[in-house]
Formats: C-alpha cells, structure tokens, sequence
C-alpha cells in the first residue's frame, strides 16, 4: 500500500559506462543521476577525457564529487542540501535544511509532523551521535486503546484516525541537531522550504501515484483536501502543489525556534484539532516532548565499524546482530545474489527478527539487552543453529536468549561535506502522508506512529511484524522502530552513509547495502540496482524482488526456502567516501530521488 506497484525498478538511473578490465573508463567527465529531470550539476572529474576509476563490480557509475555530497529522495531538496554545503555550511546545516525541504517537495513521507533519527559522525571532536527525534505516545495513550470491548483490534484506529498521531518530533530533532552540530540559523537553513511551500513545486508522476493510491484517506479531511485536491480530485502529475499555510508554519519556526510548535500557535491548532476529532494530544504533551541524544549502536565487520541508530529502533540492533553472525562465512566467494548467500541472510533474518518481537522497545521504559544481542558470542549460539544447506522453519525459531539486560512511508537522505562530517537520517509519517491528517490551519500533515506500537502482542501492524510486552503503548513511551540510519567507518573516518525507507524492510535492506560496499566491493549505484532480499520470520517467506534469476529462486526452493517474488524494497541514499572522492547514489527504485555533489 505504501509500496505500490508502479514504482518499477526502472533503470532511469543506470548510467552505463564502458568497462576496460576492472577499470571503467568515463565516456564523460560529470554525469547526473537523473539526465532527463535536471542539469548535470555532480562535480566534475578532473578534465581528461577517460579518466580511470576503480569501481569495484563495475557495472553502474555512481555520482561522483570531491567536495560535498546529497542523496536524497527529491532533487529540489538534494539542490537545496548542495546550495548549503556550497555556501559553506556543514553537513549537519544541510542535513537540516533538506529535512525542512522534504516536508514540503516530498509530502508523503517528508514531514514535520512526524519523528525520526539521525545519526552524525562529528569531524572535530571524532564523536558518533545518535539524535532520536522518534514521536511518543500522548499521556492519555493506554496499552488497550486500539481494541474493541471484545479485545479485538479495531481496523484502522492506529492508523487513520486522531488516535493513530503521535507527538511529533522532527522539528525539536532538527532544531537540536542544529543547534549542536551545524553552523548556521534556523531562519538560513529555513528559508529554501518556506520559499517552495510558498511558490509551489511541480507535482511528480510519483507524487501523484502516491495521491491516487491514498485519495480516500486524504479525502475524508478537509484540511488535507484543500492542499492535495483540485476540482475534487487530487492533483495531477505537472500541477503545482503550493502550501501557504505550511510556509506560514515553516516561517513562525524560523521566528520563534521550535518553541512554537511545542508550546506557541502552532501548538495551539494541533491540539484544537486533536480536541475537535477525539485525538489524545494536548499543549502539554507538546510541551512535554523531548529529543534524546544516545549513544549509537556498534559493531565490526570484517574490520570496518559500523555504527547505527540504537533502541527505540530495533534497527541498528539487529543489522549489528545479523553481521555477527554473517562473518564467519565467506560471502564475497559465494558472490552477490548467489542462492548461498541469500540462503546464510534469510537464516540470520529468521533469528534476528524472531528476538526483534522479543525483547525490543523504547528503551526509556523497557529494558533492552542491546549488549547481549550484539554480542560476538550470542552470535556463536545463534549461527550454530543455521545449517548452511537446509531452511529452517521460522516455525520452529523462538526468540533466543541473549546475556541478560545490561542496566509505505518513510525518507533516508546522506549528507557529507568536505570537513569529515557525515549526517545520516531516517525520518516518517509512518505511511504515505501518515494519518492523512493535516491540523486545520497548520498546512501539516500528522502521522499515524502509534502503529508502530503492538496494539496486542502477536497481532501484526501494518508491516506485518509482532511484538509484546516490550512495546505495548504506554504515555510518552516511543513506539519501537525499524528505522536504520547507519554509517561505517574505516580506520575510524566516515566510508559509508546509508539508509533506507521500508518499514521492516528497512534493516534487511540496510544490512544487505553494508554487505555489498563490504564483501562484494561494489559502489553505491551497483548496489543499489542489486535485487534484495527479506526475511522477517513471520510470515515464513523469503521475500524477493523481482531479478533474481530463476535458477537461484530454484536452488533456494530447494534448500526448503518459500520464496515470493514481490514488488521492490527500500530505496537507499548513499553516500561512499573513497579516497579519491565521494561516491554517491539514490536507489532507482524512486526515481524522483537524486544524489548531487560539487
Ligand atoms: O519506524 C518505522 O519502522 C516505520 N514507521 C517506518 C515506516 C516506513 O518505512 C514506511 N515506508 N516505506
């Protein structure tokens, strides 16, 4: 539903380059991801003609810059990121900046009414943080608040009702952020966003898929009606989508901070809209709404350190848990997509998800044994249980036993600029444009999050995943994420900057992202047109997309695999830094995205 169908794996982005042994030579010096939509603005190569690189698997050319970098899933948020980066602001400012810019250009995930995570590495002080500007219940939220008097779930109450919204947190996580880590004002890094809110942005073939697919739940609310609808329809591909009351909201943050959300106008429309429809979310809960600094999660694989978002995202977790168990074979001499490979991640997938249902929460409120899950020896227990020829059934898995607690619709970008520091992001209205929701006079959509949480244990949400008690509602608890915003260091400085939306695709996608720059020395385009794989170990399918040859979906059949063929999975931004440059790539699966450098 947040996925659909029509979102091809088209090959727009492929550029093809003519290969020479296992060095390409550049027919053009500069190339763009997406030639048809915008002028080629990557950075150029140095002047000669054919200019070798070493690409790795050489078969896609990735945008290529020295000085800064953008992936992001909308070119005028990723020119926007570029202008900051260009005019010397930090990685961190144009992080900031293409986050208010994607609320606008890219309504249905990009939001400031929803919550996210960023992960930054810190040049200066060599520091890893992980800032989690995740949505929390309101204080009147209780465990059972989406089941009838019989104890059933009610359809559709966490997702499409005032009861679905949690406290927003992205303009408080990027204010922070900001603040903390970036050079410039919020009114500076505002300003792009207000401008396209105010003026207007041509509707993609994309965006206007997405406003076909959710017409109904963005027609049930006037508010949201007045912004995406025309003539009683919603608009078009080649329309302008303009929102004045957004850059008036946008403007009164610039103005004030982010206290006008939380406490000012802006606060008082959300929580008069809450009020009018029955919704839980009052000014103080606004008020009480908190970002978190946390230490990211870490781990090494095959020498490299990879450093991803920790609870409340089951993310980084599990990514760091699946490559603890993934090392002790030999992927790269299996090769990419090979059925052996993808047989070794479906088992670790299995184990990883059967804990994820387990024992991950909001690690305010639930004890969360990150350490044990992580660690080199639970992954020992773990990966004697796989036999390297054989599926097991996710029937028969059960969450393990770590070492007890120690004490369809959602956005990446990568940013990096030219003084080491690297800015990760992951943020959401859960799906396309959330609860479908706009508080009437903000111009903001609001999110329906608290699907995320376990209306009751052992009944999917809307990605299909289980959990208990570790993630049942509580008041201002977060609900658990899959969100997975990562970064790897090499020899202790930045060499990859991914993630990806896709709900609980989200960490199969990133972990197999890892694994092809790691094992398979492939670059972020190469990697990125890899068909991908998902396990979540319940349902008991291996997930596949479309291009993985038919002997390979044999051979996994054969080891006792179930293996559906299903539309395309996540949509990474990624950034490579490589000596000789930056390497970036936005995943053809979208092709509104666009990587930029200079
Ligand atoms: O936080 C999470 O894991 C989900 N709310 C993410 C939703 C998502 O990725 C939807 N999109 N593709």
């Amino acid at each position: 539903m947040w996925f659909p169908a029509f979102r091809s794996r088209s090959t727009s982005a492929a550029v093809a380059a003519l290969c020479v042994g296992s060095a390409l030579v550049l027919p053009v010096p500069a190339l763009s991801q997406t030639a048809a939509t915008s002028a080629p603005v990557s950075a150029p190569a140095p002047a000669s003609a054919s200019v070798r690189y070493d690409l790795g698997y050489n078969i896609f050319y990735p945008v290529r810059s020295r000085n800064g970098m953008v992936a992001s899933e909308h070119r005028l948020a990723t020119e926007i990121g570029v202008d900051i980066l260009k005019r010397g602001g930090n990685a961190v400012d144009a992080a900031v900046a293409v986050g208010f810019a994607l609320a606008v250009v890219l309504p249905n995930a990009g939001n400031i009414g929803g919550g996210g995570f960023m992960v930054v590495h810190d040049a200066k002080s060599g520091r890893d943080v992980a800032i989690d500007f995740r949505e929390m219940a309101p204080a009147k939220a209780f465990r059972d608040m989406y089941l009838d008097q019989q104890g059933k779930v009610v359809p559709d109450r966490s997702l499409y009702t005032h009861l679905a919204v949690g406290i927003p947190g992205t303009v408080a996580g990027l204010a922070h952020a900001l603040e903390k880590y970036g050079t410039m004002t919020l009114a500076d890094v505002l300003a792009p966003a207000i401008r396209l809110a105010r003026e207007g942005h041509t509707v993609t073939p994309q965006l206007a898929g997405l406003l076909e697919v959710e017409r109904d739940h963005l027609a049930a609310w006037d508010a949201t009606k007045a912004i995406f609808f025309k003539d009683g329809r919603p608009l078009t591909a080649g329309e302008t989508l303009a929102n004045a009351d957004l850059a008036k909201s946008l403007e009164t943050i610039a103005q004030q901070g982010p206290k006008a959300f939380y406490e000012g106008a802006i606060a008082d429309r959300i929580a008069a809209e809450m009020a009018k429809h029955g919704g839980y979310i009052t000014k103080d809960d606004l008020k009480a709404y908190k970002v978190v600094e946390r230490e990211p999660v870490s781990g090494s694989y095959r020498g490299y350190t990879v450093k991803s978002m920790p609870p409340p995202s089951s993310g980084g977790t599990h990514i760091i848990q699946m490559l603890n168990i993934l090392e002790r074979w030999p992927l790269k001499e299996y090769g990419p997509d090979s059925a052996r490979s993808i047989h070794l991640m479906a088992e670790a997938m299995k184990l990883a998800y059967a804990d994820r249902s387990e024992y991950l929460g909001d690690p305010d409120f639930t004890k969360v044994p990150v350490k044990g899950l992580t660690s080199r020896k639970y992954a020992d227990e773990l990966a004697a249980k796989i036999d390297p020829e054989k599926a097991t059934p996710a029937g028969s898995i059960k969450p393990g036993k770590p070492a007890p607690y120690e004490s369809d619709q959602t956005t990446h970008f990568s940013v990096a600029d030219n003084q080491g520091n690297v800015v990760s992001t992951t943020y959401t209205l859960n799906l396309n444009f959330g609860s479908g929701i706009v508080a009437e006079g903000t111009g903001i959509l609001l999110n329906n999050e608290m699907d995320d949480f376990s209306a009751k244990p052992g009944v999917p949400n809307a990605f299909g995943l289980v959990g208990g008690d570790a993630n049942a509602v509580q008041p201002y608890k977060r609900p658990l994420s899959s969100m997975s915003p990562t970064i790897v260091l090499k020899d202790g400085k930045p060499w990859l900057v991914t993630g990806s939306p896709g709900g609980s695709r989200i960490i199969t996608t990133t972990m197999e992202t890892v694994i092809d720059h790691i094992d398979f020395g492939m670059n972020p385009a190469e990697a990125a047109a890899l068909p991908r794989v998902h396990h979540q170990w319940t349902p008991d399918e291996l997930r596949v997309e479309k291009g993985l040859s038919p002997d390979t979906v044999r051979l996994l059949e054969q080891m006792g695999h179930k293996v559906a063929v299903k539309p395309t999975m996540g949509r990474t931004q990624t950034i490579q830094l490589r000596e000789d440059g930056l390497y970036g790539f936005s995943d053809p699966r979208n092709p509104d995205g666009m990587t930029l450098g200079y």
